[in-house]
């Protein structure tokens, strides 16, 4: 797919998110059981529901849009939970995988900040009021 109209750039920067909303709902379930502190791991799986959320989101953002929101890898989640994955070869459980694994988090959840406000500037220069409404939809 070319992407020559900030249309269609809003729409791939969409499923780049959609991409990533989706890898990170596998990778939660398999991070939360390896931490050993209890708060860490709820605090992970309350994050799953809220992901779970946000691909809802998406979806009914590209519903308004008129468009699919699969068929694209965002390869740099793909990278960033590689990385992740690695702390569980590298460390065994305990307070420093604990603290790898925050480390881990929080580079994820930077990396969708950064596509949701860039996304989110896109549908605003687009005027797509609907899809930025008051709770930031996106
Ligand atoms: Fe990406």
């Amino acid at each position: 797919m070319s992407v020559e109209t900030m249309q269609e750039l809003l729409i791939d920067e969409l499923k780049d998110l959609y991409s990533a909303e989706k890898q990170i709902v596998r990778a939660l379930p398999k991070l939360a059981k390896a931490a050993s502190s209890p708060e860490f791991q709820q605090a992970l799986l309350g994050h799953l529901e809220e992901t779970k959320g946000q691909v809802g989101r998406l979806e009914k953002i590209g519903e308004i849009l008129g468009k699919r929101l699969t068929g694209k890898t965002c390869v740099g989640m793909k990278g960033v939970l590689e990385e992740g994955s690695e702390i569980l070869e590298d460390t065994d459980k305990g307070t420093v995988r604990d603290a790898a694994l925050i480390s881990a988090s929080q580079r994820v959840e930077h990396y969708e900040m950064a596509g949701y406000g860039s996304a989110r500037e896109f549908a605003k220069l687009l005027e797509q009021a609907e899809v930025v409404p008051r709770q930031n939809v996106i």
